[in-house]
């Protein structure tokens, strides 16, 4: 069985519905199985910033209620890169050695990051710098890491922007108007893809396909004449105006936050169609609440497979989940280059061949 370790886990970067799940698994097989110890980091690198560094040991009685616990118990951050990290008096400052610090303080044999492309590439730079023997595990609900096919939360945010639609579809169909939902998806048009296969949509905007008003329009106006007086649409975030431009809101923190392209769209569509339009703009539900069953699923095969690699010794790469199985590949692979999605995928396909407009 190997000498016993001591490892450090982290959640990196945006929350997401499943983290919990990956926690549980980690204790469980580590603790459990391997009879390790698990030291669970707070707040991402923040914990191993702080002096002392800031951690919760992590036994098999600890995680009992986690499989079903949205968000993730130890806190997480997508602020502030360790490389320029914001200090109070306004300066940029590079704290990646207190950070490295706090790994070798707390004695860790390896550290499991849980994190999207962002947070993998951090941690990874942190390892090298600092020798520490780094996992990674891909979490995004906008699933746009590369190589893997499934990154934890994304399920769970497709489920409940599908329950939006079909949420949305009665209220459209009922007053006779165009409902635009704007799902999230900061790069990649995935979760619009996915859930408006899944929720009935009449037409699905994503950023990797360029539109036009009038195919939009025109898409209405069909719809109109062939009786049906309501159509839905989803539009990722990312989507940008028929123009180019991105659609951002910039917040009392200063800080640009992507949103309002369902509404840039609603009053082009009421102009063009004459139907009342509304706009519901689903955001941080889409990360909150209870762990899908798949991403449940997925949370627990990815923490044994990351314990696994450590029971193996083998470091600086990330599991994923290629063709039904768990692969793990060279982080560095797996961040080199984000996942959008693909043009020729089936699910393109599928939503063309149902009719579904995609705007071009
Ligand atoms: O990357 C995940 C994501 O949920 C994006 O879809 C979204 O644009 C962003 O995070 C929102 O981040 P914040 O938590 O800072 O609002």
């Amino acid at each position: 069985m190997g000498a016993k370790k001591r490892i450090g886990i982290l959640t990196s970067g945006g929350d997401c519905a499943g983290l919990n799940p990956v926690i549980r698994a980690v204790v469980h097989c580590a603790v459990g199985t391997y009879n390790w110890e698990v030291l669970g980091i707070h707040q991402a690198t923040m914990g191993l910033m702080a002096s002392p560094p800031k951690f919760t040991p992590m036994n098999v009685g600890d995680v009992d209620a986690l499989l079903t616990a949205g968000g993730t118990i130890l806190g997480t951050t997508n602020k502030g890169n360790p490389f320029a990290y914001p200090m109070p008096d306004g300066t940029l400052r590079d704290r990646s050695e207190d950070i490295i610090s706090g790994y070798h303080q707390l004695g860790l044999d390896a550290i499991i990051g849980i994190g999207g492309d962002g947070s993998a590439a951090i941690l990874r730079k942190l390892a090298q710098q600092g020798s520490w023997n780094l996992v990674a595990i891909p979490k995004t609900i906008d699933n746009d890491v590369g190589v893997t096919e499934r990154s934890i939360g994304f399920d769970t945010a497709v489920n409940v922007a599908t329950d939006a639609l079909d949420r949305l579809h009665f209220t459209a169909a009922s007053h006779s108007r165009v409902i635009i939902l704007e799902v999230m998806g900061r790069d990649a048009g995935h979760i619009a893809l996915n859930a408006g296969i899944a929720g009935g949509a009449d037409i699905i905007l994503i950023p990797e396909i360029p539109y036009t008003l009038k195919n939009i329009c025109k898409k209405i106006s069909d719809r109109q004449a062939a009786g049906k007086t309501y159509s839905l649409v989803i539009v990722a975030e990312a989507v940008r105006t028929e123009t180019g431009e991105q659609v951002i809101n910039k917040n009392a923190m200063g800080q640009n936050l992507l949103g309002g392209i369902g509404q840039y769209l609603a009053d082009r569509i009421f102009a063009c169609s004459g139907a009342e339009t509304r706009v519901t703009v689903l955001g941080h539900l889409q990360r909150g609440g209870t762990p899908s069953p798949l991403d449940r699923l997925l949370g627990t095969a990815f923490g044994v497979a990351a314990v696994e690699l450590i029971a193996n010794e083998q470091y600086d790469r990330m599991v994923t989940w290629q063709n039904r199985e768990i692969v793990s590949v060279p982080i560095q692979a797996a961040i080199a280059q984000y996942r959008t999605v693909d043009l020729q995928d089936a699910l393109v396909k599928t939503a063309r061949q149902i009719g579904i407009c995609l705007g071009d």
